[in-house]
């Protein structure tokens, strides 16, 4: 459905030259909600803004439905407005001197050909009901709630019927409960429309919650691209093991097939790969893959244990920080444990909850 290859983005600023995309190649599959996730700065918006028509990139290719709408090699850039795309930005770019119902209609009003009176009305009108906007369709735009604004910018984003949907941190303007409860309620409404969309976010949460597929990036390039339970469960890299959730790092040395060292003990590990012994890898580890000793037997996996030198109560979790050695480590457990510090600690973690990672 949509496909870019080696997308560059090169800006010429008073700083010198910015290379804020550096070798995009991503397919996204029909239907598909797809996520790019990634800390401020590493180039989502600018990679949408290519996809869109609004960014001139330096170099690459994109398709749109099997249709090349940009192609440096053969001068191809195919202008936004016949790109048939809808796009929802971070600021919802609503008209405030305008009623809700006018807001959604305007793009349609703007289409040429043009479209009858009767069928914007139809349109705007379905739009609104999918979004439960029905009744506001008279009260001034400045008048709707932040959550209801972001569901105009949707209205209007979906009036066009385009098969694809471009959303720039749709989410961020809202305070955190209404962002929780539109996250799911966005991606079934995308669903149900059967659209295609590519959706930017820097919150792992929102990213592990509505993707199918998430592509972390990191200054201009995809790290990895994954369903979302992967790129918690198996990072391939420091930085999206750190970038996404909470981990430990432990240095660690290969003693044996599926045998590490480090300053926690000798630890059991499978990852499916081939790892030479005698090499110098990171070892990674999940605060709630570690479990008290005392509620799993020994055949569970490698023991480690440690001072406790912090205990946070957070109500669903008691966090813990042990001293192992030189290093700590972060340790999720059930509230009902009771701890203090200077206790000694001992947890398991199983083989398959271990991450190697090559540097
Ligand atoms: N028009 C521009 N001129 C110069 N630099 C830009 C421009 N737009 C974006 N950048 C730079 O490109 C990089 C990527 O920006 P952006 O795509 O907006 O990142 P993100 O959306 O991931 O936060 C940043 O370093 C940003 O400062
Ligand atoms: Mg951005």
């Amino acid at each position: 459905m949509i496909t870019i290859e080696d997308l560059h983005v090169i800006f010429q600023t008073d700083g010198g030259k910015v290379h804020a995309v550096d070798g995009i190649s991503i397919h996204v599959h029909a239907g598909e909600f797809y996520t790019l996730l990634g800390p401020s700065g590493c180039g989502k918006s600018t990679t949408l803004r290519c996809l869109a028509g609004l960014e001139h990139p330096t170099s690459g290719r994109i398709l749109l439905d099997g249709e090349v709408v940009y192609d440096s090699n053969r001068g191809i850039a195919v202008p936004p407005h016949q790109r048939d795309i809808a796009m929802v930005f971070q600021s919802y770019a609503i008209w405030p001197h305008l009623t809700v119902f006018e807001n959604v209609a305007f793009p349609l009003r703007e289409m040429r050909p043009r479209v009858a009176d009767k069928e914007i009305w139809e349109r705007v009108t379905r739009a609104l009901e999918l979004v439960q906007l029905s009744g506001y369709e008279q009260r001034p735009a400045p008048f709707l709630s932040g959550g209801q604004q972001q569901r105009l910018a949707l209205a209007r984003a979906i009036c066009r019927e385009s098969p694809v949907v471009l959303l720039d941190e749709p989410l961020s303007n809202l305070d955190a409960k209404l962002r929780v409860e539109t996250r799911l309620e966005l991606r079934s409404l995308v669903k149900r429309l059967n659209m295609t969309a590519v959706y930017v976010t820097h919150d792992q949460t929102e990213a592990l919650t509505m993707a199918d597929r998430v592509a972390v990036m990191n200054a201009g390039k995809v790290v990895q691209e994954t369903p979302p339970r992967e790129i918690y469960q198996k990072p391939q890299s420091r930085f999206v093991a750190s970038f996404i959730g909470q981990i430990n790092f432990l240095d660690g040395k290969i003693t044996a097939p599926g045998t590490v060292d480090t300053p926690a003990g000798k630890l059991k590990f499978v990852d499916g790969k081939d790892h030479t012994v005698g090499a110098e890898v990171t070892v990674a580890i999940r605060p709630e893959n570690l479990r008290p000793a005392d509620e799993v037997n020994a055949k569970f996996g490698s023991l480690i244990e440690g001072t406790v030198e912090e205990v946070v109560f957070l109500g669903n979790t008691l966090d813990c920080v042990i001293g192992v050695g030189a290093d700590k480590v972060s340790v999720q457990l059930h509230p009902s444990n009771s701890i203090s510090p200077d206790d000694l600690l001992k947890v398991r973690v199983r083989p398959e909850d271990i991450t190697i990672l090559a540097e």
